[in-house]
C-alpha cells in the first residue's frame, strides 16, 4: 500500500503526528517536497522533537526513512536534527538515506532568502528555500551527490568567491557563514547519500507499506497556492511522485491532513482569519507558534472551500482532522462552506481570493473530547465530510501518538 499525506491548507495541519501514528505499519517514509522550511513536529516515547527534514517516521525503529530527490537540503541543519536523534538514542544507521539528487541549500542560498524578502515581504523562513529551488531549475544547483565527486571543495570554494562578490557588488550584503565550518558539515552527511531510487523501487515492488510525507500545504504550492506567498516546491499529491521517483499509478491513497481551524505563518490572503478572543483562544490552547520560526501562527475558522480544493487536486481520498481537542468549550464554531464577491458565490478558491467574503456554517461546539466523540463533534466531523466530499478516518486529539481516534 503505497499513502500519500499532505497538508490540505497552509502548513502545521499536524502532518508530524499523523505520520509518525501510521509509520508505525510502514516499510518506508520519503519526504519528497520542501526543506528546513518544515517543521514537523512528533511526541514521541522519548519526548518531543521537531523534525525540519528527517522523515517523521523515524521514532519506528523497523521504518527505513528516505530524504527524496525533490527535496532541498541545508547540510548544517540536516546534521544538527541527525545528532539530537542521536543523542536520544534513535539510531539511524542502514536507515536512514538521501538521494543524491536532493539540491542542497548553499549559504548564498540563505544570504538571498533574507535579502530578498526584505524587499518582496513574502514573509518566508528564511532557509533559502526559494534562492535553491529558483538555482535547480535555472540549473546552476549543486547536488548531495557532487559531495563525493572528488573536485568538490575546489567548485565550492570558486563558487562560494563568485557568488559572495555578486552578493556584495548588488546588495552590499557580506555572506555570514563559514564556508569551512560548512564543508565539514557536509563532510559528515556524505554516509547517507546514495542513489534512492532503486531502493524505493525494491519496496514498490515488493508491496511493502510506504507513506510519501508532504510538507507545507496546498494552499503553499507554487502552482496551485495564493501565488506569490508561496513556498518553491510542489506540495500536491502529484509533487509526491516527482519528489520521490514513484509513478503516479502505483499510489493507493492519498489522506488529507486538515486542522479543526486554520492556520498561516507570513504574509498572503486568509480568507476566513479572524482577530479577536476566538483567534486568541485558538493561538493559546493550540500553541499556535511556527514550530521553525517561532512566529506566531494567524488564526482563523476552517476553510472547506480550500478543503474541498485540495481534495480535488490531490485526489485525497480520505482525511485525518487534527486538534479537535482545541476547539472544546468554544461555544458555537464555524467552517466556511462557500465565499461570495458581491451576487457571486463559489465553491472554489478564484484567482482574486484576496477579494472573497466567507459564507459561513454555524455549528454547537463540545464541551469536552473524550475517547468517544459527542453528538456535536460527530456533527462537526459530518459537515467537514459534506462539504469536502471525503470521509474523515482519522481524529487526532491530543498532540500524543495515543490520542487518535480511528473511524
Ligand atoms: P506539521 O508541520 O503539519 O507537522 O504541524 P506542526 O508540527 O508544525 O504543528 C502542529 C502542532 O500541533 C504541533 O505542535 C503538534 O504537536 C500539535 N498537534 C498535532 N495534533 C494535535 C492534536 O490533535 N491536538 C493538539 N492539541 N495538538 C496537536
Ligand atoms: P510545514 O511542513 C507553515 C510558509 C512561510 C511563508 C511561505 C514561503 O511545517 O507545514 P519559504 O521559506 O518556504 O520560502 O516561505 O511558506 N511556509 C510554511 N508555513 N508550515 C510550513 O511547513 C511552511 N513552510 C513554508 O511561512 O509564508
Ligand atoms: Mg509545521
Amino acid at each position: 500500500m503505497i499513502t500519500v499525506v499532505i497538508g490540505t491548507h497552509f502548513g502545521d495541519e499536524g502532518k508530524g503526528k499523523i505520520v509518525d501514528y501510521l509509520a508505525k505499519d510502514c516499510h518506508m517514509v520519503v519526504r519528497y517536497n520542501g526543506g528546513n522550511n518544515a517543521g514537523h513536529t512528533i511526541i514521541s516515547p522519548q519526548g518531543k522533537l521537531v523534525l525540519h527534514l528527517i522523515p517523521a517516521g523515524i521514532f519506528n525503529p523497523d521504518c527505513i526513512c528516505v530524504i527524496g530527490p525533490g527535496v532541498v537540503i541545508r547540510p548544517g541543519s540536516l546534521y544538527a536534527e541527525i545528532d539530537a536523534l542521536n543523542k536520544i538514542g534513535v539510531d539511524l544507521k542502514g536507515r536512514f538515506f538521501i538521494s543524491s539528487r536532493a539540491h542542497l541549500v548553499m549559504p548564498w542560498h540563505l544570504a538571498l532568502d533574507e535579502l530578498e524578502d526584505r524587499k518582496r515581504k513574502i514573509g518566508t523562513t528564511k532557509r533559502g528555500i526559494g534562492p535553491t529551488y529558483s538555482d535547480k531549475i535555472a540549473r546552476n544547483g549543486i547536488r548531495a551527490g557532487d559531495v563525493l565527486l572528488p573536485d568538490f571543495k575546489k567548485k565550492i570554494k570558486k563558487l562560494f568567491e563568485e557568488r559572495s562578490k555578486f552578493i556584495k557588488r548588488e546588495y552590499n550584503f557580506t555572506i555570514g557563514e563559514d564556508l569551512n565550518e560548512w564543508l565539514s558539515t557536509e563532510e559528515k552527511i556524505g554516509e547517507y547519500i546514495i542513489d534512492t531510487e532503486p531502493v524505493i523501487w525494491n519496496a514498490v515492488e515488493s508491496q511493502k507499506n510506504i507513506l510519501l510525507e508532504g510538507a507545507q500545504g496546498t494552499l503553499l504550492d507554487i502552482d496551485f497556492g495564493t501565488y506569490p506567498f508561496v513556498t518553491s516546491s510542489s506540495t500536491t499529491a502529484s509533487g509526491a511522485c516527482q519528489g520521490s521517483g514513484i509513478p503516479p499509478m502505483r499510489i493507493d491513497r492519498v489522506i488529507g491532513v486538515v486542522k479543526a481551524y486554520t492556520t498561516r505563518v507570513g504574509e498572503g490572503p486568509f480568507p476566513t482569519e479572524i482577530k479577536d478572543k476566538t483567534s486568541r483562544m485558538m493561538r493559546e490552547k493550540g500553541e499556535e507558534y511556527g514550530a521553525t520560526t517561532g512566529r506566531p501562527r494567524r488564526c482563523g475558522w476552517l476553510d472547506g472551500v480550500l478543503l474541498r480544493y485540495a481534495v480535488k487536486l490531490s485526489g485525497i481520498t480520505s482525511l485525518a482532522l487534527t486538534k479537535l481537542d482545541v476547539l472544546s468549550g468554544f461555544g458555537e464554531i464555524n467552517i466556511c462552506e462557500a465565499y461570495r464577491i458581491g451576487d457571486k458565490r463559489y465553491d472554489y478558491p478564484p484567482f482574486n481570493i484576496k477579494d472573497v467574503q466567507p459564507v459561513y456554517k454555524t455549528l454547537p461546539a463540545w464541551d469536552d473530547i473524550e475517547d468517544k466523540l459527542s453528538r456535536n463533534a460527530l456533527d462537526f466531523i459530518k459537515a467537514i465530510e459534506d462539504i469536502s466530499g471525503t470521509k474523515v478516518g482519522i481524529v487526532s486529539t491530543g498532540p500524543k501518538r495515543d490520542a487518535t481516534i480511528t473511524l
